[in-house]
């Protein structure tokens, strides 16, 4: 075992055993193991393999992010594909998602080869000494910033020290103007959503109509309205899909204590919007028990059996529901838009 150094002011001593091992300062100090040799320290052709694995991950990662570059410049943006089990996408967005991915895993993977097979796996032990300065040296330290604060006249050349100031309190000022890069302000577009009368209720993201009889009592889906494919094919407009999600749930008529309309459920099955209403994280954290809607984000509650009245967390307002119905053929459709803003209750000011 390595000994602990023993300076002027750190007198930290063994003071007892336990089971053979020092105890130091209460704290048992293992034994290092013996160092076993890996076939890659002893073998010249293990330790070469080695390295021709970990180039080949690194080499791997740069084709990754030139195919990234290559994809992002020549996959259109408004190319949206269907993919096995994921659904409907944006093939741009995907593609370079997973090369970006994909590289940063190899990066990653062959780092850790690196250190796994080549890097010296010695363990060493590193003795400790005391973290806390001499008085001495404290004091040294205070005297040479005090002469410092003397020397550029902080203190006496008040022009320079407020010229100074206003500098740096204006410095922040081009990261809010930056802020206009964003894009247009929204507007009042944040208050509607394509929700309309008639609007048929579709799965997302597979987008087929949805009859009261397929969801059964407890049962959740996520849905959003059946025109928001063509407004996001031919359009290429991907906005409205945050706002417009909302969840079906369905419960025994006699559970429900209060709807926020007279009669917006179907025969149990209630639709409301999947966005919080505290910062708009979307949810589908559903208790079927207590019909309560658990945000993720910052843990609001809602009451979906009574007019989705917040029962627990930050979120100030109900989570809007959507009156429904259903159309001659028996499949779920809107009976209106939303009565009120979805989303964050900050959207609502202005
Ligand atoms: S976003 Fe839902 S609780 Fe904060």
């Amino acid at each position: 075992m390595n000994e602990l150094e023993h300076g002027a002011e750190n007198t930290q001593e063994p003071y007892g055993s336990a089971n053979g091992k020092d105890v130091v300062s209460g704290i048992t100090v293992f034994p290092l193991e013996d160092h076993t040799l890996r076939r890659a320290d002893t073998d010249p052709r293990i330790a070469a393999r080695a390295e021709r694995q970990v180039a080949a991950m690194f080499a791997l990662s740069t084709i990754c992010i030139i195919l990234f570059v290559v994809a992002y410049v020549k996959i259109p943006n408004d190319n949206f594909i269907d993919v096995p089990v994921i659904g409907v996408v944006n093939a741009n967005h995907i593609t370079t998602g997973f090369l970006f991915g994909l590289a940063i895993f190899l990066i990653g993977t062959g780092a850790i080869h690196w250190a796994k097979k080549l890097m010296n796996d010695e363990e060493v032990t590193q003795e400790r000494h005391a973290l806390r300065s001499t008085n001495e040296e404290r004091e040294a330290v205070n005297e040479s910033f005090k002469r410092g604060a003397a020397d550029s006249g902080f203190g006496e050349r008040k022009l320079i020290r407020r010229t100074l100031l206003g500098a740096l309190a204006a410095f922040p000022i081009p990261l809010v103007v930056l802020l206009r890069d964003l894009g247009p302000m929204p507007g009042k577009r944040l208050r509607t959503t394509i929700w309309d009368q008639g609007v048929h209720i579709v799965t997302d993201p597979t987008y087929r109509r949805i009859k009261a009889t397929d969801i059964p009592v407890g049962g959740l889906v996520n849905a959003v309205p059946e025109n928001l494919l063509k407004i996001e094919e031919e359009d290429g407009n991907i906005n409205e899909r945050g706002k417009a999600s909302i969840i079906l749930v369905r419960m025994a008529p006699a559970e429900i204590v209060s709807q926020q309309g007279e009669g917006w459920d179907y025969q149990g099955i209630l639709a409301f919007s999947k966005i919080c209403t505290h910062v708009g994280c979307p949810i589908s954290l559903y208790q079927q028990r207590t019909h309560h809607l658990l945000c993720p984000c910052h843990q609001s509650t809602f009451d979906l059996a009574d007019s989705g009245n917040v029962v627990f967390g930050p979120a100030a307002r109900r989570m809007p529901q959507l009156a429904i119905t259903v159309d001659a053929d028996g499949y779920l459709v809107a009976k209106q838009g939303f009565q009120e803003p979805i989303g964050p209750s900050f959207w609502e000011r202005g």
